[in-house]
């Protein structure tokens, strides 16, 4: 099975007791998961994270501690940093240890990059701030603050076990493409039937799930804000702990209308993609 099973789960618990560190809620009535629910192909075999209770006990374990905690429970963390009511690992799940959703396994190997949409090289630190200010509608965090290098280092930790030059095969969100254009209208309806138990009625978020929309979720200019990475990442974990149960044009009405309700702006988009190559689905 890929991912963390809920023992992996338990354990990271265990080691940090940090506020918010709960398994995948289940919803009455549904079934388990099928086995091979999960992504069909397969662990890819450079895909060893240590786990996070092998963190070392000194001075480099305390900094890599930290930046977990930042992953975890960033509102608390990160406080003056965040402008919302989510936490990095809302999306990137299992703290960045789940291979089908923006892992941060490996990724130290792949910055700096030239990112399209800044339209010059980033680091991993600049990559990072891009997250806080977009996807948590926040303040980016100075370049010599200990908590952005507690994040790097969590990191760079991670990926150790991942060889220099490795192309991360498990990178990213597996992305799925649409058969028609998606319809939120079609997606109102299922968000209706599968999603609205846990991010309520406004989609502002319930105890079991933070907001999908709303003045405390993504803003306009998040990754996420994109139908097509918002339904990949659906397809992939959403219900949370049966992902692969919608269907692909579920996956994509689902995204489409909650990416047309109202959300925060993020007014540094318009210096965005400056020297084109603008996806098809960013929404402005
Ligand atoms: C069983 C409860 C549950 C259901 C049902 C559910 N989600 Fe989620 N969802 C979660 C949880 C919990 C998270 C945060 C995951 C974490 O922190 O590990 C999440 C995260 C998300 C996120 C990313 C974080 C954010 O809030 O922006 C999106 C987008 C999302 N869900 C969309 C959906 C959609 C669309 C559906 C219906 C197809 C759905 N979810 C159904 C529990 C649920
Ligand atoms: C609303 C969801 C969301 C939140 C919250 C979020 N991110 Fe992201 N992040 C994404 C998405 C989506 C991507 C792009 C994935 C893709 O392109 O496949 C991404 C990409 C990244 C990347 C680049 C990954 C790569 O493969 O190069 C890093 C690093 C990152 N995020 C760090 C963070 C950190 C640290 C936080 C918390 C401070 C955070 N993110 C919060 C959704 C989110």
């Amino acid at each position: 099975m890929r991912g963390l099973g809920m023992a992996g789960i338990a354990a990271l618990c265990l080691f940090t007791l940090a506020a918010g560190c709960v398994p995948p809620p289940r919803v009455a009535g549904q079934p388990e998961p099928a086995a091979g629910a999960e992504r069909a192909s397969g662990i890819d075999p450079l895909f060893l994270p240590p786990s996070p209770d092998t963190i070392p006990g000194d001075l480099r374990g305390e900094a890599i501690r930290l930046g977990y905690l930042m992953v975890v429970d960033t509102r608390a963390y990160g406080k003056p940093y965040v402008g919302n009511a989510l936490t990095c690992t809302n999306c990137h799940l299992d703290a960045g240890l789940n291979p089908n959703t923006a892992s941060f396994v490996g990724i130290s190997r792949l910055y700096p990059e030239y990112r399209a949409r800044a339209g010059r090289k980033m680091s991993l630190t600049d990559r990072i701030n891009e997250c806080v200010e977009r996807s948590m509608n926040g303040k980016a965090l100075p370049p010599d603050s200990t908590k952005l290098a507690a994040i790097v280092a969590y990191i760079d930790w991670l990926s150790k076990n991942v060889p220099s030059g490795s192309t991360v095969p498990w990178r990213g969100i597996p992305r799925i493409t649409p058969a028609r254009p998606p319809d939120p209208s079609l997606g109102k309806n299922v968000y209706a039937k599968k999603c609205v138990f846990c991010h309520g009625t406004e989609g502002q978020g319930t105890m079991a799930a933070p907001p999908v929309w709303g003045p405390r979720s993504y803003t306009i200019g998040a990754d996420m804000a994109r139908v097509g990475i918002a339904a990949s990442f659906i397809k992939a974990n959403m219900p949370r702990g049966w992902g692969w149960t919608v269907t692909d044009d579920e996956a994509f009405d689902a995204a489409a209308y909650i990416n047309s309700q109202p959300r925060p702006d993020f007014p540094g988009k318009v210096n965005d993609w400056p020297k084109g190559e603008k996806p098809a689905d960013a929404p402005y």
